[in-house]
């Protein structure tokens, strides 16, 4: 029941990107696979290296009202970056997207955040976040996800996603095209370590659960992510294959990629696998934007979950007070892409 109500609560529902690129779904869909590899053992290379002072010229920041109804008040780049929301560490090159901690607002108001989304959209390859942090706290509700045009026909990939004081990482897929997209194994034997929440990947706007798989490792989220120094999320996206995620915490970051040139085949089971024998993969993913997020409470952190959790109060009182947001932040090493 926990897990039901989580699940449903779960989804972005509305994730309509204002003023995102449309592309041209021709150029992607229709590429069925012919032949289905058992696993692709190949070493990837450096697409897009995203870091530093050049990190916001190649995202946007987007500005319209929460998509999923959080009270957040989402800040332009100019805005964002003249109230400290958003920049780049002179000491350590790192990329801070942050929530407002200094402004008194009303109960029920919008506390500033920042919500940025790449300019460039892929179709396929190995995707990275490194983060020293990620926000924390009661009413939080971040997220590093990918997701495509006309939500959700071409599909929504929840990379790193929890709420409140959620303790391991929800990872998710939307898939709105193929009702057959599904997790294919769901117990013992598995391929992957998490557990499995819900396995039809189907959503629709008012069904929009997902297949949902929870990571079993307390370090992959929250208060246990930042305690680790943070660490690393890869999504490993293959159309023959399926999408495959792994979390690692800073000590277990595999040498090969620290050193960019990973063979994801080596790094062992995946917190996460979604099969492409049981979903067909570029049918229901393509063209995605990464986006990286903060909003506070909305459907999720701040429905049943908020009450569940053992967040005090309620979640609009949490809003008000500005101290409970100093460590909602993201401080990230570098997004990378590598085909
Ligand atoms: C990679 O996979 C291919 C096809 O399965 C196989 O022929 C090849 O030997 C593998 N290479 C390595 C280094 O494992
Ligand atoms: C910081 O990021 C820039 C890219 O904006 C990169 O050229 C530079 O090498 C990075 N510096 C360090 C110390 O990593
Ligand atoms: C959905 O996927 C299945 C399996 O790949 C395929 O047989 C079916 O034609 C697809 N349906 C649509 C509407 O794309
Ligand atoms: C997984 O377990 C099931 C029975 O529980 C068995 O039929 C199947 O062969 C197993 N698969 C693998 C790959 O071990
Ligand atoms: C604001 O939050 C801080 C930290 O959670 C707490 O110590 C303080 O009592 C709160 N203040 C008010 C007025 O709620």
């Amino acid at each position: 029941m926990h897990t039901l109500s989580k699940l449903f609560l779960a989804a972005l529902p509305f994730t309509t990107l204002v003023g995102a690129h449309h592309h041209d779904r021709s150029k992607s869909r229709h590429r069925h696979p012919s032949v289905r590899r058992q696993s692709n053992n190949r070493t990837y290379s450096v697409q897009d290296f995203y870091q530093g002072e050049d990190f916001f010229n190649d995202w946007d920041f987007f500005t319209g009202s929460d998509p999923t109804g959080g009270n957040v008040a989402y800040q332009s780049q100019s805005d964002a970056q003249s109230k400290g929301l958003a920049y780049v560490d002179d000491c350590d090159n790192s990329t801070v997207l942050a929530v407002d901690s200094t402004s008194t607002v009303p109960a029920g108001g919008n506390r500033d955040s920042v919500r940025i989304t790449s300019q460039k959209s892929y179709n396929g390859g190995l995707f990275v976040i490194d983060a020293s942090s990620m926000p924390v706290g009661c009413s939080t509700w971040p997220s590093f996800w990918t997701v495509g045009p006309n939500w959700p026909l071409a599909g929504e990939i929840d990379i790193i996603e929890g709420v409140n004081d959620q303790v391991t990482n929800q990872m998710t897929l939307h898939s709105g095209t193929n009702q057959t997209c599904n997790i294919e194994k769901t117990t013992g034997n598995s391929t992957f370590v998490g557990n499995v929440l819900g396995s039809s990947c189907y959503s629709t706007e008012t069904a929009d659960a997902g297949c949902g798989i929870e990571d079993t490792d307390t370090s992959s989220f929250g208060y246990g992510f930042n305690n680790a120094d943070g660490g690393v999320f890869a999504l490993l996206w293959d159309n023959f294959v399926g999408m495959s995620m792994w979390h690692f915490a800073r000590a277990d970051i595999p040498a090969d990629l620290t050193a960019q040139k990973p063979t994801p085949s080596t790094w062992g089971a995946p917190a996460g696998f979604w099969s492409a024998q049981s979903c067909d993969i570029s049918a229901n993913f393509f063209d995605h934007q990464m986006v990286i997020d903060t909003t506070l409470c909305g459907n999720w952190a701040g429905g049943t979950a908020y009450s569940q959790s053992g967040c005090p109060g309620t979640c609009t009182d949490m809003i008000a007070n500005a101290t409970n947001y100093v460590d909602a932040k993201w401080v990230i090493n570098y997004v990378a892409v590598f085909q």
